[in-house]
């Protein structure tokens, strides 16, 4: 389709640590369009970082792909050699990190850094990279932009370092950013304005996005897809619409059970049962099986690849039929996001 913008296909990722090897993403397949945003939630340990990194090819040491493509406008990213790779780092995909002030410089003036990508992939002079950093800065909303290109990341607070990134990220204005849990550090009232943010640029600019976070309640907010990541595999895809008030899978019901209702106390929170599999030596069969309200004998061999269920949505739970009615007659499923 021509409005395709990344494709990513039964890509497979592993980590050797010194003892063991991790196996992090395992047969992961979505598509982005255009002007999308994606959002990919999961627990912690999922694999969701390890996923944007191979996209970026960043992965940390002891990290190698294994298996399958990530197709970015046309070409495959894990065909490229380094100094290509970095091109499009700089160039065409963006991110934006969970901790600001360990992905910036801090020995740098941050409006330097945010000129360093016009300057190196652009072309532009040392003085059109200090005019577009400035531009940069006031549209992410750091005031007085101007006098604070020359100011040191330790001298901003938490929300106006994650707007540097954001601004570091658009610098070369690229068609994709990849946004890795970038309102976690931060306290509510300025999570809430850098996700308005990034909303309005994504609204202004029709820059695709890829959306990393724990929070359903944000991915109804800012995502037209999702993607439920458990275990270094996808469980289920479609759009948000969709999947939120109607979910396939277990895993994605239990997780908006697990959303806080805001008008009750926290007790009301009802977490999953559990915890997720060593992604060293994955179990055999559905890997939500040991925690899984609807598990029957046939979840415990064989494969669980994404199945298609309807309208642009699949899952991998073979017993989604269950899981559906189930949620359906949930009185608070659909209350909690809402969208
Ligand atoms: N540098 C590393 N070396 C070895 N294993 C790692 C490394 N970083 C992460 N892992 C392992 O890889 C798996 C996937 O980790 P990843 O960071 O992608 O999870 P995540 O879904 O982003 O979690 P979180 O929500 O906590 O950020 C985990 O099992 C983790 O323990
Ligand atoms: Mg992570």
């Amino acid at each position: 389709m021509s409005d395709l913008l990344l494709s990513v296909k039964n890509l497979r990722v592993e980590l050797t640590t010194h003892r063991e090897i991790v196996h992090a993403v395992e047969n992961v397949s979505f598509d982005l369009r255009q002007g999308e945003t994606l959002g990919i939630v999961g627990e912690s340990g999922c694999g969701k970082s390890m996923m944007l990194r191979t996209i970026l090819g960043l992965l940390p040491r002891g990290g190698r792909v294994t298996g399958g493509e990530i197709v970015f406008q046309g070409t495959d990213l894990l065909s490229l050699n380094h100094q290509q790779l970095r091109d499009v780092r700089g160039r065409s995909i963006g991110m934006i990190f969970q901790e600001p002030m360990t992905a910036l410089n801090p020995v740098m003036h941050v409006g330097l850094q945010i000129a360093e990508g016009p300057i190196a992939h652009l072309g532009f002079t040392k003085k059109a990279g200090k005019k577009r950093a400035v531009e940069l800065m006031q549209q992410v909303g750091i005031p007085d932009a101007a006098r604070r290109f020359g100011a040191y990341p330790s001298e901003l607070s938490g929300g106006m370092r994650q707007r540097v990134m954001i601004a570091i990220a658009l610098a070369c204005e690229p068609k994709l950013l990849l946004c890795d849990e970038p309102t976690t550090a931060l306290d509510v009232t300025i999570q809430d304005q850098i996700l308005k943010l990034l909303l309005h640029l994504q609204e202004s600019t029709g820059i695709s996005m890829i959306f990393v976070t724990h929070d359903l309640a944000v991915v109804s907010q800012i995502c037209q897809n999702v993607a439920v990541m458990y275990a270094a595999e996808l469980v289920e895809v479609g759009p948000v619409a969709q999947v939120l008030p109607d979910p396939t899978h277990p895993y994605t019901l239990g997780l908006l059970r697990a959303v806080p209702d805001f008008d009750k106390v926290k007790e009301m929170l009802d977490p999953i049962p559990g915890i997720p599999p060593s992604l060293v030596e994955p179990p055999e069969g559905c890997r939500f099986r040991p925690r899984c309200n609807f598990a029957q004998d046939d979840c415990a061999t064989g494969d669980f690849p994404l199945l298609f269920v309807e309208g642009g949505r699949a899952s991998a739970c073979i017993h989604s039929d269950s899981c559906r009615d189930a949620a359906l007659a949930d009185p608070v499923i659909g209350s909690r996001v809402a969208h």
